[in-house]
Protein backbone atom coordinates (compact mmCIF):
# COMPACT_ATOMS: atom_id res chain seq x y z
CA UNK A 1 0.00 0.00 0.00
CA UNK A 2 1.27 3.71 -0.50
CA UNK A 3 1.63 5.97 2.24
CA UNK A 4 1.66 9.71 2.40
CA UNK A 5 5.00 10.88 2.62
CA UNK A 6 5.00 12.77 5.79
CA UNK A 7 5.40 9.10 7.07
CA UNK A 8 8.83 8.84 5.46
CA UNK A 9 9.36 12.00 6.69
CA UNK A 10 8.38 11.58 10.21
CA UNK A 11 9.58 7.63 10.23
CA UNK A 12 13.30 7.72 12.61
CA UNK A 13 12.40 10.39 14.41
CA UNK A 14 10.62 8.53 17.26
CA UNK A 15 12.02 5.77 18.92
CA UNK A 16 15.65 5.39 18.01
CA UNK A 17 16.28 8.70 20.13
CA UNK A 18 14.66 6.55 23.57
CA UNK A 19 16.71 3.39 22.55
CA UNK A 20 18.93 3.87 25.71
CA UNK A 21 15.45 4.41 27.57
CA UNK A 22 13.43 1.51 26.36
CA UNK A 23 16.51 -0.98 26.79
CA UNK A 24 16.87 0.13 30.67
CA UNK A 25 12.82 -0.56 31.00
CA UNK A 26 13.07 -3.94 29.52
CA UNK A 27 15.99 -4.70 32.12
CA UNK A 28 13.84 -3.24 34.77
CA UNK A 29 10.73 -5.54 34.19
CA UNK A 30 13.41 -8.43 34.13
CA UNK A 31 13.96 -7.81 37.70
CA UNK A 32 17.01 -5.51 37.49
CA UNK A 33 17.50 -2.51 40.07
CA UNK A 34 17.94 0.61 37.70
CA UNK A 35 18.33 4.38 38.57
CA UNK A 36 16.10 6.19 35.62
CA UNK A 37 17.14 9.61 34.89
CA UNK A 38 15.62 9.31 31.27
CA UNK A 39 12.15 10.73 31.19
CA UNK A 40 10.79 14.10 32.69
CA UNK A 41 7.88 12.69 34.26
CA UNK A 42 7.05 14.69 37.05
CA UNK A 43 7.52 12.24 40.18
CA UNK A 44 5.52 14.33 42.71
CA UNK A 45 1.72 14.30 42.73
CA UNK A 46 -0.36 17.14 41.32
CA UNK A 47 -2.26 19.08 44.09
CA UNK A 48 -4.88 16.80 45.66
CA UNK A 49 -7.51 19.67 44.82
CA UNK A 50 -7.11 20.16 41.08
CA UNK A 51 -7.67 16.25 40.99
CA UNK A 52 -11.05 16.97 43.03
CA UNK A 53 -11.99 20.13 41.17
CA UNK A 54 -11.71 17.85 37.60
CA UNK A 55 -13.79 14.74 39.19
CA UNK A 56 -16.35 17.55 40.76
CA UNK A 57 -16.82 18.60 37.08
CA UNK A 58 -16.91 15.49 35.75
CA UNK A 59 -19.99 13.91 38.37
CA UNK A 60 -21.37 17.41 36.95
CA UNK A 61 -22.08 16.43 33.55
CA UNK A 62 -18.32 18.72 32.11
CA UNK A 63 -18.64 15.77 29.47
CA UNK A 64 -19.90 17.39 26.41
CA UNK A 65 -18.97 19.07 23.46
CA UNK A 66 -16.78 21.77 24.29
CA UNK A 67 -16.12 24.94 22.53
CA UNK A 68 -13.54 24.17 20.01
CA UNK A 69 -11.21 27.29 21.14
CA UNK A 70 -11.79 25.82 24.93
CA UNK A 71 -14.50 26.74 27.24
CA UNK A 72 -14.51 30.33 28.45
CA UNK A 73 -13.69 29.62 32.20
CA UNK A 74 -9.73 28.57 31.19
CA UNK A 75 -9.09 31.05 29.02
CA UNK A 76 -10.07 33.64 31.35
CA UNK A 77 -8.11 31.87 33.63
CA UNK A 78 -5.50 32.40 30.38
CA UNK A 79 -6.23 35.87 30.51
CA UNK A 80 -5.76 37.16 34.02
CA UNK A 81 -2.48 34.90 33.82
CA UNK A 82 -0.66 36.60 30.75
CA UNK A 83 -2.27 40.41 31.61
CA UNK A 84 -0.35 39.80 35.10
CA UNK A 85 2.74 38.09 33.41
CA UNK A 86 3.01 40.80 30.15
CA UNK A 87 1.13 44.00 32.16
CA UNK A 88 -1.05 44.42 29.03
CA UNK A 89 -4.74 43.44 28.54
CA UNK A 90 -4.46 39.91 26.89
CA UNK A 91 -7.70 38.73 25.73
CA UNK A 92 -9.68 35.84 26.04
CA UNK A 93 -9.78 35.55 22.37
CA UNK A 94 -6.07 35.17 22.21
CA UNK A 95 -5.93 31.45 23.77
CA UNK A 96 -7.00 27.90 22.36
CA UNK A 97 -6.97 25.56 24.94
CA UNK A 98 -5.63 22.22 23.08
CA UNK A 99 -4.36 18.81 24.88
CA UNK A 100 -0.71 19.61 26.04
CA UNK A 101 1.97 21.55 24.59
CA UNK A 102 2.90 18.97 21.74
CA UNK A 103 -0.78 19.60 20.38
CA UNK A 104 -0.19 23.36 20.52
CA UNK A 105 2.96 23.28 19.07
CA UNK A 106 1.61 20.69 15.93
CA UNK A 107 -1.10 23.59 15.67
CA UNK A 108 1.69 26.26 15.51
CA UNK A 109 3.24 24.83 12.91
CA UNK A 110 0.37 23.92 10.74
CA UNK A 111 -0.31 27.44 10.63
CA UNK A 112 2.21 29.15 9.91
CA UNK A 113 4.97 26.67 8.10
CA UNK A 114 4.37 25.43 4.35
CA UNK A 115 5.95 23.41 2.30
CA UNK A 116 10.20 23.87 2.36
CA UNK A 117 9.88 26.45 4.90
CA UNK A 118 13.17 26.37 7.71
CA UNK A 119 12.49 26.81 11.57
CA UNK A 120 15.46 27.59 13.20
CA UNK A 121 16.13 26.91 16.58
CA UNK A 122 18.88 26.40 18.91
CA UNK A 123 20.60 22.76 18.73
CA UNK A 124 20.49 20.99 21.01
CA UNK A 125 16.60 21.12 21.43
CA UNK A 126 13.76 19.10 22.77
CA UNK A 127 13.40 15.39 20.94
CA UNK A 128 9.86 16.14 19.39
CA UNK A 129 10.88 19.37 17.54
CA UNK A 130 12.15 17.83 14.31
CA UNK A 131 9.07 15.68 13.74
CA UNK A 132 6.68 18.60 14.42
CA UNK A 133 8.56 20.88 12.07
CA UNK A 134 8.52 17.54 9.64
CA UNK A 135 4.54 17.10 10.14
CA UNK A 136 3.82 20.35 8.66
CA UNK A 137 6.49 20.31 5.82
CA UNK A 138 9.03 21.87 7.63
CA UNK A 139 13.01 22.12 7.37
CA UNK A 140 14.45 22.00 11.03
CA UNK A 141 17.53 24.93 10.99
CA UNK A 142 19.62 23.77 13.99
CA UNK A 143 21.64 26.84 15.37
CA UNK A 144 24.60 24.81 17.53
CA UNK A 145 24.79 26.81 20.37
CA UNK A 146 28.02 26.70 23.37
CA UNK A 147 27.54 24.36 25.88
CA UNK A 148 30.75 26.54 26.72
CA UNK A 149 28.62 29.44 26.98
CA UNK A 150 25.14 27.80 28.75
CA UNK A 151 24.13 26.94 25.60
CA UNK A 152 22.42 30.55 24.99
CA UNK A 153 21.68 31.28 21.92
CA UNK A 154 23.02 34.49 20.40
CA UNK A 155 21.26 36.81 18.16
CA UNK A 156 24.57 37.01 16.07
CA UNK A 157 24.31 33.36 15.51
CA UNK A 158 20.75 33.15 14.73
CA UNK A 159 21.08 35.93 12.36
CA UNK A 160 23.90 34.35 10.57
CA UNK A 161 21.89 31.27 10.17
CA UNK A 162 18.50 33.33 8.36
CA UNK A 163 18.43 31.88 4.46
CA UNK A 164 15.43 33.20 2.72
CA UNK A 165 13.07 30.64 3.51
CA UNK A 166 13.50 31.15 7.32
CA UNK A 167 10.03 31.68 8.71
CA UNK A 168 9.96 30.95 12.02
CA UNK A 169 12.10 30.82 15.33
CA UNK A 170 11.44 28.14 17.67
CA UNK A 171 11.70 29.06 20.96
CA UNK A 172 12.40 26.98 24.34
CA UNK A 173 12.91 28.93 27.77
CA UNK A 174 13.91 27.58 30.04
CA UNK A 175 15.35 24.52 28.26
CA UNK A 176 14.52 21.20 27.72
CA UNK A 177 17.36 19.48 27.45
CA UNK A 178 20.07 22.33 28.38
CA UNK A 179 18.38 24.23 31.36
CA UNK A 180 18.83 27.50 29.54
CA UNK A 181 17.01 30.42 30.50
CA UNK A 182 16.70 33.22 28.54
CA UNK A 183 17.17 37.00 30.15
CA UNK A 184 14.84 39.61 28.95
CA UNK A 185 17.72 41.41 27.21
CA UNK A 186 18.60 38.38 24.81
CA UNK A 187 15.19 37.85 24.16
CA UNK A 188 15.09 41.70 22.72
CA UNK A 189 18.28 41.29 21.21
CA UNK A 190 16.93 38.04 19.45
CA UNK A 191 13.70 39.41 18.92
CA UNK A 192 14.81 42.64 17.20
CA UNK A 193 16.28 39.97 14.41
CA UNK A 194 13.25 38.47 14.33
CA UNK A 195 11.43 41.33 13.64
CA UNK A 196 14.04 42.81 10.83
CA UNK A 197 13.58 38.84 9.12
CA UNK A 198 9.55 38.87 9.59
CA UNK A 199 10.21 35.72 11.60
CA UNK A 200 7.17 33.84 13.48
CA UNK A 201 8.64 33.10 17.16
CA UNK A 202 7.07 29.63 18.51
CA UNK A 203 7.84 29.83 22.19
CA UNK A 204 7.48 26.82 23.79
CA UNK A 205 6.80 28.17 28.16
CA UNK A 206 6.22 24.49 29.36
CA UNK A 207 8.85 25.36 32.27
CA UNK A 208 7.84 28.99 32.66
CA UNK A 209 7.28 28.44 36.24
CA UNK A 210 10.68 26.39 37.07
CA UNK A 211 13.80 29.13 37.55
CA UNK A 212 16.40 28.41 39.77
CA UNK A 213 18.78 31.04 41.95
CA UNK A 214 19.00 34.38 40.05
CA UNK A 215 17.54 33.23 36.53
CA UNK A 216 13.85 35.18 36.05
CA UNK A 217 11.57 33.54 32.92
CA UNK A 218 10.93 36.12 29.97
CA UNK A 219 9.09 35.14 27.22
CA UNK A 220 8.96 37.33 23.69
CA UNK A 221 5.18 37.69 24.44
CA UNK A 222 5.92 40.22 27.43
CA UNK A 223 7.58 42.37 24.84
CA UNK A 224 4.78 44.78 23.34
CA UNK A 225 6.73 44.89 19.91
CA UNK A 226 6.87 41.10 19.59
CA UNK A 227 3.04 39.96 20.69
CA UNK A 228 1.82 39.83 17.29
CA UNK A 229 4.51 37.46 16.01
CA UNK A 230 4.85 35.46 18.45
CA UNK A 231 2.95 32.31 19.93
CA UNK A 232 3.29 30.61 23.07
CA UNK A 233 2.75 27.00 23.63
CA UNK A 234 2.21 25.78 27.28
CA UNK A 235 0.68 23.55 29.23
CA UNK A 236 0.19 22.40 33.18
CA UNK A 237 1.97 19.35 32.80
CA UNK A 238 4.94 20.11 34.55
CA UNK A 239 4.06 22.87 36.81
CA UNK A 240 1.03 21.01 38.21
CA UNK A 241 2.22 17.30 37.86
CA UNK A 242 -0.43 16.30 35.65
CA UNK A 243 0.47 15.09 32.18
CA UNK A 244 -1.54 13.10 31.72
CA UNK A 245 -4.62 15.58 31.47
CA UNK A 246 -2.71 16.97 28.48
CA UNK A 247 -4.17 20.38 29.25
CA UNK A 248 -2.14 22.82 27.58
CA UNK A 249 -3.11 26.17 25.22
CA UNK A 250 -1.95 28.57 22.61
CA UNK A 251 -1.31 32.25 23.80
CA UNK A 252 -1.59 34.09 20.54
CA UNK A 253 -2.38 37.17 18.65
CA UNK A 254 -6.41 37.26 18.04
CA UNK A 255 -5.22 37.23 14.42
CA UNK A 256 -3.43 34.35 14.81
CA UNK A 257 -6.18 32.16 16.90
CA UNK A 258 -8.86 32.83 14.36
CA UNK A 259 -6.16 31.71 11.45
CA UNK A 260 -5.44 28.29 13.66
CA UNK A 261 -8.75 26.97 15.20
CA UNK A 262 -9.89 25.48 11.85
CA UNK A 263 -6.45 23.63 11.68
CA UNK A 264 -7.15 22.63 15.91
CA UNK A 265 -11.01 21.99 14.73
CA UNK A 266 -10.33 19.14 12.43
CA UNK A 267 -8.17 17.42 14.32
CA UNK A 268 -9.77 17.57 17.66
CA UNK A 269 -13.29 19.01 17.51
CA UNK A 270 -12.39 20.38 21.67
CA UNK A 271 -11.30 19.43 24.07
CA UNK A 272 -13.25 17.66 27.95
CA UNK A 273 -14.73 20.30 29.42
CA UNK A 274 -14.13 18.96 33.25
CA UNK A 275 -10.60 19.09 32.40
CA UNK A 276 -10.66 22.77 31.30
CA UNK A 277 -12.71 23.40 34.58
CA UNK A 278 -9.82 21.89 36.50
CA UNK A 279 -6.90 23.44 34.40
CA UNK A 280 -8.69 27.00 34.99
CA UNK A 281 -9.23 25.83 38.53
CA UNK A 282 -4.94 25.07 38.80
CA UNK A 283 -4.04 28.53 36.87
CA UNK A 284 -6.55 30.55 39.47
CA UNK A 285 -4.76 29.48 42.55
CA UNK A 286 -1.57 29.11 43.92
CA UNK A 287 -0.46 25.70 45.56
CA UNK A 288 2.06 25.28 48.13
CA UNK A 289 2.78 21.62 46.27
CA UNK A 290 3.47 23.55 43.26
CA UNK A 291 6.34 25.76 44.96
CA UNK A 292 7.82 22.81 46.93
CA UNK A 293 7.80 20.80 43.50
CA UNK A 294 10.32 24.15 42.26
CA UNK A 295 12.21 23.39 45.58
CA UNK A 296 12.97 20.61 45.18
CA UNK A 297 14.10 19.93 41.60
CA UNK A 298 16.32 22.92 42.50
CA UNK A 299 17.94 21.47 45.26
CA UNK A 300 18.21 17.94 43.49
CA UNK A 301 20.22 19.81 40.62
CA UNK A 302 22.55 21.41 43.39
CA UNK A 303 23.19 17.54 44.52
CA UNK A 304 23.77 16.88 40.95
CA UNK A 305 26.53 19.57 40.23
CA UNK A 306 28.08 19.08 43.70
CA UNK A 307 28.13 15.14 43.70
CA UNK A 308 30.38 15.46 40.22
CA UNK A 309 32.35 18.12 41.34
CA UNK A 310 35.35 16.16 42.33
CA UNK A 311 35.43 14.47 38.75
CA UNK A 312 37.93 15.29 36.66
CA UNK A 313 36.11 13.63 33.79
CA UNK A 314 32.81 14.61 33.67
CA UNK A 315 31.00 17.71 34.91
CA UNK A 316 27.95 19.43 35.11
CA UNK A 317 26.74 23.13 35.44
CA UNK A 318 23.47 24.36 37.34
CA UNK A 319 20.31 24.58 35.10
CA UNK A 320 19.28 28.15 34.83
CA UNK A 321 15.95 26.26 34.99
CA UNK A 322 13.67 23.35 34.08
CA UNK A 323 14.08 19.63 35.59
CA UNK A 324 16.96 18.54 33.38
CA UNK A 325 20.49 18.76 33.65
CA UNK A 326 23.00 17.92 30.64
CA UNK A 327 26.07 16.04 31.79
CA UNK A 328 29.16 17.31 30.46
CA UNK A 329 31.21 13.20 29.34
CA UNK A 330 33.72 15.00 26.33
CA UNK A 331 36.71 14.37 28.66
CA UNK A 332 36.16 10.85 28.28
CA UNK A 333 36.35 11.01 24.75
CA UNK A 334 33.22 9.12 24.15
CA UNK A 335 30.11 10.53 22.52
CA UNK A 336 27.04 10.93 24.40
CA UNK A 337 25.40 8.07 23.08
CA UNK A 338 28.22 5.65 23.54
CA UNK A 339 28.69 6.72 27.23
CA UNK A 340 24.99 6.36 27.81
CA UNK A 341 25.00 2.97 26.74
CA UNK A 342 27.68 1.90 28.67
CA UNK A 343 26.30 3.83 32.02
CA UNK A 344 23.60 1.53 30.95
CA UNK A 345 25.25 -1.71 30.59
CA UNK A 346 27.68 -1.33 33.49
CA UNK A 347 26.48 0.93 35.93
CA UNK A 348 22.53 0.48 36.01
CA UNK A 349 21.59 3.96 35.48
CA UNK A 350 19.32 5.56 32.35
CA UNK A 351 19.97 8.24 30.79
CA UNK A 352 19.31 9.52 27.57
CA UNK A 353 22.29 10.50 25.16
CA UNK A 354 22.82 14.29 24.36
CA UNK A 355 22.81 13.18 20.81
CA UNK A 356 19.17 12.37 20.96
CA UNK A 357 18.87 16.17 21.12
CA UNK A 358 20.76 16.98 18.19
CA UNK A 359 24.52 16.91 17.13
CA UNK A 360 24.71 20.42 19.76
CA UNK A 361 24.32 18.17 22.54
CA UNK A 362 27.06 15.64 21.39
CA UNK A 363 29.11 13.97 24.34
CA UNK A 364 26.56 15.21 26.97
CA UNK A 365 23.96 13.24 28.70
CA UNK A 366 20.87 14.79 29.65
CA UNK A 367 19.82 13.67 32.71
CA UNK A 368 16.18 14.38 34.18
CA UNK A 369 15.47 15.87 38.00
CA UNK A 370 12.38 13.31 38.60
CA UNK A 371 14.48 11.05 41.07
CA UNK A 372 15.05 11.97 44.79
CA UNK A 373 18.73 13.30 45.83
CA UNK A 374 19.85 10.02 47.64
CA UNK A 375 19.27 8.34 44.03
CA UNK A 376 20.47 11.53 42.11
CA UNK A 377 23.86 11.23 44.13
CA UNK A 378 24.37 7.84 43.75
CA UNK A 379 23.56 7.85 40.20
CA UNK A 380 26.59 10.09 39.99
CA UNK A 381 28.67 8.32 42.03
CA UNK A 382 28.29 5.77 39.45
CA UNK A 383 28.65 8.24 36.59
CA UNK A 384 31.99 9.35 38.09
CA UNK A 385 33.11 5.64 38.42
CA UNK A 386 32.69 5.02 34.85
CA UNK A 387 34.35 7.99 33.66
CA UNK A 388 37.31 7.07 35.34
CA UNK A 389 37.42 3.66 34.18
CA UNK A 390 37.19 5.12 30.64
C1 LIG B 1 10.24 21.30 25.85
C2 LIG B 1 8.98 20.51 25.91
N1 LIG B 1 7.95 20.89 25.16
C3 LIG B 1 6.79 20.21 25.17
C4 LIG B 1 6.63 19.08 25.95
C5 LIG B 1 5.32 18.38 25.92
O1 LIG B 1 4.52 18.87 26.98
P1 LIG B 1 2.97 18.58 27.12
O2 LIG B 1 2.80 17.51 28.15
O3 LIG B 1 2.38 19.87 27.60
O4 LIG B 1 2.46 18.18 25.77
C6 LIG B 1 7.68 18.65 26.76
C7 LIG B 1 7.55 17.42 27.56
O5 LIG B 1 8.50 16.86 28.06
C8 LIG B 1 8.89 19.38 26.74
O6 LIG B 1 9.93 19.03 27.49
Amino acid sequence: MNFAKVTARLSGLGSEKWAVHIEGRRRASDGRPMIFLSIGEPDSPPPATILEEAARQMQAGRIRYAEGRGEANVRRALAGLYTRQTGRAIHENQFIYLPGTQTALFAAMMTVVDEGDEVLMADPYYATYEGVIAAAGGIPAPIRVDPDQGFHLKATDLEKAITPRSRVLLMNSPSNPTGAVFTRAEIEKIGAVCERHDLWIVSDEVYATMTYGNAVFASPFDVPALEKRTIVVSSISKSHAVPGFRSGWIAASAEFCERCIPVTETMLFGSQPFLEDATAFALGHHFAEVDAMKRNYEARARALVKALGSSRKVSARMPEGGMFVMIDVRKTGLTGEAFAWRLLEEEDVVTMPGESFGAGGAGHLRVALTVGEDEITEACRRIARLAERI
